[in-house]
């Protein structure tokens, strides 16, 4: 036959066609959407969905089973950097970025109950923003601590969402913002531009 037989002309235009059809590992969907349906379910609503980055971009490859999960790769700012290397540096200059060594800096925190400020429930669970070295990551893991946040970008737009419509809403800030400390939330809530803002 001069064009070959059909089936083998299909087969080299699925080969062809296949790896742009999608990059994404689908045993990872398909198994974590019965196990996490909630973190599946915020993914496919993502930006990272629509342009086929899936779950292995951010995890890796090195877990794939129930048994292997310990292998799996917890995303550092480097990872994020692959792709949005501008945001990554214009985050590492501002001060969240410092805000997790102001905590070893104060000594007066020192003297505090560690309850309230060792881990990702004390201090940490605002100040867990800042950037943390290879050796503060793996003294969290050993701790136990799942609280995460060893990305820092999810404190404001939240994981597996990541959408930037959500860290451009002032409840973005609200969650470290407040309180006695640092009542910025209620300045800005009670002022006029908070109250217009929030009317809508
Ligand atoms: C056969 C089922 C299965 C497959 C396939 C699978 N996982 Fe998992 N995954 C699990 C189980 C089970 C856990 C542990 C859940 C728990 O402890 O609550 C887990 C946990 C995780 C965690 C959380 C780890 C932690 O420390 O909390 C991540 C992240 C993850 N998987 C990513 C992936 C990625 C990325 C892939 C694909 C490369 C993948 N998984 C494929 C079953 C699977
Ligand atoms: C393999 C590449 C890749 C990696 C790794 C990656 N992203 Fe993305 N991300 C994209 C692409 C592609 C888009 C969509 C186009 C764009 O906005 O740049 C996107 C979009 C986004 C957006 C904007 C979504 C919106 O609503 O417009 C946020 C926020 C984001 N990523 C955060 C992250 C964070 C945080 C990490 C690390 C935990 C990360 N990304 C890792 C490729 C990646
Ligand atoms: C997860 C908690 C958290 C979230 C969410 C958060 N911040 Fe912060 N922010 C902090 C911490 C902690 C510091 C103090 C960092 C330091 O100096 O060590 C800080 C510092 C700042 C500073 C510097 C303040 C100063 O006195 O120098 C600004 C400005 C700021 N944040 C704005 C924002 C905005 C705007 C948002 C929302 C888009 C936001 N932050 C969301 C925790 C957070
Ligand atoms: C509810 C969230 C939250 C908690 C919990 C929290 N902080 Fe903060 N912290 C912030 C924010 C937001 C700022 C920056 C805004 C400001 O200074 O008004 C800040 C600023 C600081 C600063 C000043 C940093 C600088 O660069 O000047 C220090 C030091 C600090 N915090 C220590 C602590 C300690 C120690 C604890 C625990 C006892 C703690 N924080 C608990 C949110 C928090
Ligand atoms: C853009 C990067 C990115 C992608 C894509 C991504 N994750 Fe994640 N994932 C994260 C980050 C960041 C964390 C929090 C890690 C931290 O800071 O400790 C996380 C945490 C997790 C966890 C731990 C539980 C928790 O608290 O959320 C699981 C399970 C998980 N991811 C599964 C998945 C699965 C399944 C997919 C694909 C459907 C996926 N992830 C896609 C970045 C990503
Ligand atoms: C303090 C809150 C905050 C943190 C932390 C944060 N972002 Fe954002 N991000 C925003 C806001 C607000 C926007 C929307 C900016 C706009 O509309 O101009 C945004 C937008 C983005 C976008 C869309 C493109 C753009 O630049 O507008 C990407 C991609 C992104 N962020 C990635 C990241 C990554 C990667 C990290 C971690 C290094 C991170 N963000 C940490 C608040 C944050």
């Amino acid at each position: 036959m001069k064009y070959g037989s059909p089936v083998a002309v299909l087969t080299l235009l699925l080969f062809l066609f296949y790896p742009s059809f999608s990059n994404a590992d689908d045993s990872c969907i398909e198994c974590h959407r019965d196990l996490t349906p909630g973190i599946v379910g915020d993914w496919e609503l993502s930006a990272h969905a629509e342009n086929e980055i899936g779950c292995n971009e951010c995890h890796g490859d090195d877990h794939k089973t129930a048994e292997d999960v310990a292998n799996v790769g917890i995303p550092t700012l480097e990872v994020c950097a692959e792709c949005h290397e501008d945001q990554v540096g214009q985050f590492r200059k501002g001060k969240h970025a410092i805000a997790w060594a102001v905590l070893h800096a104060m000594p007066t925190t020192h003297y505090k109950p560690m309850e309230l400020i060792s881990g990702m429930k004390g201090c940490g669970g605002c100040h867990k923003i800042g950037v943390k070295s290879e050796g503060e990551i793996q003294a969290l893991k050993d701790a136990g601590e799942t609280g995460f946040g060893i990305a820092s970008c999810d404190a404001c737009h939240t994981r597996h969402l990541f959408s930037a419509e959500e860290a451009r809403q002032p409840q973005a800030c609200q969650t470290c913002h407040m309180g006695f400390d640092h009542p910025q939330w209620e300045m800005y809530s009670t002022s006029k531009h908070g109250v217009r803002a929030l009317l809508v």
